[in-house]
């Protein structure tokens, strides 16, 4: 195919008409404004995005009036998809996005100032249908566009609410929005409208929703209330972190921010990921949020007055990366896989990144007690010398948290199914990144110590979707398609590991750190393997979820 590029340069003197009511405007080689006419009628922009360039920063002003920053890898050399930019809101005004290009210069061999701006066009629809071949079928992705952590999630009146960290502008990792996902059966989800933008006080990061009963903050009885990380990226002093809430009367369709944020800050850089939690002993609320490679906890009374109780963790478990997306929680300990009525410990869940098992980020989790103010580990031995515990020894699974008010009391859980070592690169580009499957959280004990599980949510039994082997002593399990993939479940019951290879299945060749082995250890002989396989993911539940472990595939063909 011809290509067509049109040279900045050499446009400096004209604008460019893609219709009688977009004109683009060049102010410089890097530099032009996209106007938009204040009687245009079309639902959106759409803006032609190429991976491989350099993102361009983008203000968007109407009336002359700033609105937002975002920015956008626009096309230089060739179109890689499009993303929609929403003209709704700014209806009736004069719109200008102002662009600094950004320009590529190393790419382009040395002729830079080449943007696609031919391609910029105005819509009245944008196409959703799904193209791509890795798309799982029952767990949950974007729509389109870029995920990470999964935020805010809670279960109110039958449906589950998923809050996500989103790019609306392209499929790598940029513009944090909290995007929204609703499922009554945690398989089929409906895509909502984006849920919480970023504002003055910088992108939305990750953080949590509580159901606020009694109405303590303020907000009005049973208001959902969300707390998250406001990051304000200053450049030549790096991002400053804030926690700030919004609420929503609604039930958690729509969010109006609290005019009082931030509502908590510190002096640290990293410091994120608020997660709060009614406690009833307390008859307070709890806060946990990670603070470089500690956990901090808070009480408060109202959601807004946060006072500091304890640190946690500088000196026990994993610390080969930043502590991330903390969740602290009463988990029911399981005895030949029933629940034994009323037994239960604190769990705490961390994640961090890097330093996981099988490189790059990971859960781990360590159990033991919390009065409210303090939470301390049974037995310190066990995450004394960088030893650690891990919820999930595959490679992919990360910023694990559980649903709030679950049904039952049950601490039912989602993950992140990357991992930051190359989860911009994975071979997907209309969206990036899916959920793993739901999972019910449980302890088990094994000669007098408890170890976490992680047991498929019972919304996925009998379903259809997985594969269950009954196994006796060493196995290899190979699932493999027609054109030779393979990706091995090996279990050595001599050395007591559950490993996965996925190193000859299909691509591998997007990053060095990604056909790579994951071994877990297992405390329990095995006595049966559950496989769930969708397309671009295998998760692997020994003993039903005394040992898991959750891998990306991205085979020729579907595996079986
Ligand atoms: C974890 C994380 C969080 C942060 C978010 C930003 O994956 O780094 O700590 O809030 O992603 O998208």
């Amino acid at each position: 195919m011809k290509r067509f590029l049109i040279s900045l340069t050499a446009l400096a003197t004209m604008s460019l008409p893609s219709s009688a009511q977009m004109k683009i405007e060049t102010l410089a080689h890097d530099h032009c404004n996209i106007r938009i006419a204040s009687t245009e009628k079309s639902k959106y922009l759409l803006l032609p995005i190429e991976e491989k360039a350099p993102e361009a920063d983008i203000r968007v002003i109407a009336n002359n009036d700033l609105q937002r920053n975002i920015k956008v890898r626009l096309a230089q050399g060739k179109v890689d998809y499009y993303v929609p930019f929403l003209l709704d809101e700014f209806r009736g005004k004069e719109l200008v996005l102002t662009a600094m290009l950004n320009i590529d210069r190393t790419n382009r061999g040395g002729v830079g100032s080449e943007v696609r701006l031919k391609d910029i066009k105005l819509s009245d629809s944008f196409d959703v249908s799904n193209k791509e071949k890795f798309r799982p079928a029952y767990h949950h992705t974007p729509e389109y566009g870029w995920m990470n952590d999964p935020n805010g999630m809670f279960y109110l009146d039958g449906t589950y609410h998923l809050f996500y960290q989103y790019n609306p502008y392209g499929s790598m990792w940029g513009n944090m929005n909290w995007g929204h996902s609703t499922s009554t059966d945690l398989i089929n989800w409906k895509h909502e409208p984006i849920a919480i933008a970023p504002d003055a006080h910088g992108t939305i990061f990750s953080g949590s929703c509580v159901l606020d009963k009694e109405g303590t903050a303020g907000f009005g009885k049973n208001a959902i209330v969300a707390m998250y990380t406001s990051a304000n990226f200053v450049p030549g002093r790096g991002d400053i972190q804030t926690q700030s809430l919004a609420y929503s009367t609604d039930g958690g369709k729509t969010f109006t921010k609290y005019n009082g944020n931030p509502v908590l800050t510190a002096e640290i850089a990293d410091f994120r990921d608020p997660n709060p939690f009614w406690n009833e002993d307390l008859k307070a609320w709890n806060l946990i949020m990670s603070a470089g490679q500690e956990m901090r906890l808070y009480s408060s009374p109202d959601l807004k007055e946060w006072k500091e109780e304890s640190r946690f963790g500088l000196n026990l478990g994993g610390h080969g990366g930043v502590w991330e997306c903390p969740d602290l929680m009463k988990v029911p300990v399981m005895v030949n896989g029933k629940y034994v009525n009323g037994k239960s410990k604190w769990v705490l869940l961390c994640n961090i990144n890097p330093g996981g098992p099988a490189g790059g980020s990971a859960t781990q989790y360590f159990v033991g007690d919390f009065d409210g103010h303090k939470f301390t580990v049974d037995d310190e031995s066990r995450y004394k010398d960088g030893k650690a515990l891990w919820q999930d020894y595959g490679k992919d699974h990360y910023a694990t948290v559980s649903f709030y008010n679950a049904p039952n009391n049950r601490k039912t859980v989602l993950a992140w199914m990357s991992n930051w070592e190359y989860a911009n690169d994975v071979p997907t580009r209309q969206f990036r990144s899916a959920n793993s499957i739901a999972r019910d959280l449980f302890l088990y004990e094994v000669k007098g110590k408890l170890y976490l599980g992680s047991r498929p949510s019972p919304e996925y039994d009998g379903k259809g979707l997985d594969k269950t082997y009954k196994i006796n002593g060493s196995t290899t399990i190979t699932l493999s398609n027609a054109e030779g993939d393979e990706f091995k479940i090996i279990y050595d019951q001599k050395a007591m590991t559950l490993t996965c290879d996925r190193s000859k299945c299909g691509d591998v060749s997007f990053s060095q750190n990604f056909p790579i082995n994951s071994v877990a250890p297992v405390h329990r002989r095995l006595t049966s393997l559950r496989i769930f396989i969708d397309n671009s993911s295998v998760e692997v539940f020994g003993n039903n979820g005394e040992v898991v472990l959750t891998n990306l595939v991205f085979p020729k063909s579907p595996l079986k």
